[in-house]
């Protein structure tokens, strides 16, 4: 399963690449706001420090708007997907940019009949945002098992790319049924990392070394 890292965020970025643990990005409006500043240096900058997929977000809402900027956003680098809502003129921008080797990831998808559409689009990824189905009481899991055993019986090329994580269950849960990509907020990685029985061991491990440093106080490793 591909690790992409969601977020703006370019000391997040730097420290999870710097570990060869990100296999891309994903940013949205959202996000771009959160960081503040121009987010054009972000974006160019993003672009460049990221070998994998950066998935870049339009904000028109009509189809010609939506080929301006997605023809823009892939100026900053070959490895840009064009990021459209799951909506008939993102489906349309979605078939065009597709056609023209252009890859796209359709977000906002929170029904296997919409994942089922973008994918007859031509998309790259499809987005479905688990979290905010779990937060309306819906399980958002069940999407990623629905899209799973629709796309498992075609050849659509398209990838699941599984969005709005909240935690690192829903990790292990999204890696077990086999989805393409999770994406997550640096937050979710940093716990992924973590584990309380590493940290006491390796306590011990040090204060055991201490103790014999103590009595030979030459060695080293
Ligand atoms: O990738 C989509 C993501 O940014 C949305 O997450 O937590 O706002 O639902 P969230």
């Amino acid at each position: 399963m591909k690790i992409f890292l969601d977020t703006a965020n370019l000391k997040s970025i730097r420290k999870f690449n710097d570990m060869g643990l990100l296999d891309g990005i994903t940013t949205n409006p959202s996000l771009m706001f959160k960081e503040g500043g121009n987010p054009k240096d972000a974006m160019e900058e993003i672009t460049k420090v990221i070998k994998g997929d950066v998935s870049l977000e339009v904000v028109s809402t009509e189809y010609s708007g939506m080929m301006e900027e997605g023809k823009r956003l892939r100026q900053y680098g070959d490895n840009v997907v064009v990021k459209v809502p799951m909506t008939p003129d993102g489906l349309k921008a979605c078939k065009s940019f597709s056609s023209e080797g252009i890859p796209v990831n359709v977000t906002l998808i929170f029904s296997a009949n919409q994942a089922l559409l973008a994918a007859k689009a031509g998309a790259k990824y499809v987005s479905p945002f688990i979290g905010r189905l779990d937060d309306i009481g819906q399980d958002g899991m069940k999407l990623i098992h629905e899209i799973k055993d629709i796309f498992s019986n075609y050849n659509f090329g398209t990838q699941i790319l599984v969005a709005s994580v909240r935690h690192p269950v829903h990790v292990v849960d999204a890696a077990k049924i086999g989805a393409d990509v999770v994406t997550l907020p640096p937050a979710v990685l940093d716990k992924m990392l973590l584990h309380p029985l590493t940290k006491i061991g390796l306590d011990n491990f040090l204060t055991d070394w201490d103790k014999l440093k103590s009595v030979n106080p030459d060695i080293k490793i």
